[in-house]
């Protein structure tokens, strides 16, 4: 099969079909998610909880996410891989843009840091220097103390209303796909319908152009609390294959996430 590439992802969006993201951190579960037909691979910075047993992202380095990513992209053959810059490797545009450039070496076909209209310059010396740039807003979980816990973001018409002109701020800057974590459902539809990129949720509703879930919390074996908008797919005696399979069934068909994965 053909690699799936950024253009890829813009034509999905433009065809309304729902683009398919899971999380991995190694060349084994990628070769799975490979045969399953997911097209795109996050090595996120959970891995600093599901792998390191931390109890945040924050304590993961920017060495961490090289090794993963390069894991990952040894046992990859087609998925679009997009791997996260870790806690403060990307806190000045100069840093950020030697950071990104490791994680490209290590097999990254883009980069993802999570905030809002402050990564303009950021984003625009990557996007001038030829890496893609993933932005992720809503709940960001490197801010977690600052939020005061895991909360649903974008809630009242004004926080909505900032998050909007971010994304716009962020696109004009120059990424090229936005990722949605926990926000009303009704505000991802709004996202979406108002940005010329691909947008990626998590917890983010069914109206987002593609879906993204940590690996473990969706084959039911994540250490923690599991949130509200993770669905177990390892049931109904599935193997692994077939979890990732059914995962990428009921995203295309909209089936998942249902109304009950969502926030108001
Ligand atoms: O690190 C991660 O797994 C993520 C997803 C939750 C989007 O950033
Ligand atoms: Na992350």
């Amino acid at each position: 099969t053909k690699p799936v590439t950024l253009s890829t992802l813009k034509q999905m969006k433009a065809d309304k079909e729902k683009i398919t993201c899971l999380t991995s951190y190694d060349a084994s579960f990628t070769n799975v998610m490979n045969v399953a037909g997911v097209e795109t691979i996050l090595v996120g910075d959970s891995l600093g909880m599901v792998i390191q047993g931390q109890d945040s992202t924050l304590p993961v380095t920017i060495e961490d996410m090289c090794y993963h990513t390069a894991a990952v992209k040894r046992g990859n053959s087609n998925a679009f891989i997009l791997a996260d810059m870790s806690f403060m490797s990307y806190s000045k545009p100069e840093q950020a843009l030697d950071n990104a450039a490791r994680l490209m070496q290590a097999g990254a076909n883009m980069v993802k840091l999570e905030g809002g209209s402050w990564l303009a310059d950021t984003i625009k010396l990557l996007s001038q220097r030829g890496i893609p740039v993933c932005a992720h807003l809503g709940l960001t979980p490197q801010s977690v103390h600052k939020f005061g816990g895991y909360k649903v973001q974008g809630k009242s018409q004004d926080a909505a209303d900032l998050l909007l002109q971010e994304s716009l701020d962020l696109v004009a800057a120059g990424a090229d796909i936005l990722l949605y974590e926990c926000i009303p459902t009704e505000l991802g539809k709004t996202l979406t319908d108002a940005v010329p990129v691909p947008t990626i949720g998590i917890g983010a509703g069914h109206h987002t152009d593609g879906q993204v879930l940590v690996m473990h919390d969706m084959l039911g074996i994540n250490l923690g609390h599991t949130p509200k908008f993770v669905k177990n797919f390892l049931t109904e005696g599935r193997n692994v294959t077939q979890a990732f399979e059914a995962y990428v069934k009921e995203v295309k068909d909209t089936t998942f996430p249902g109304p009950e994965h969502g926030f108001k």
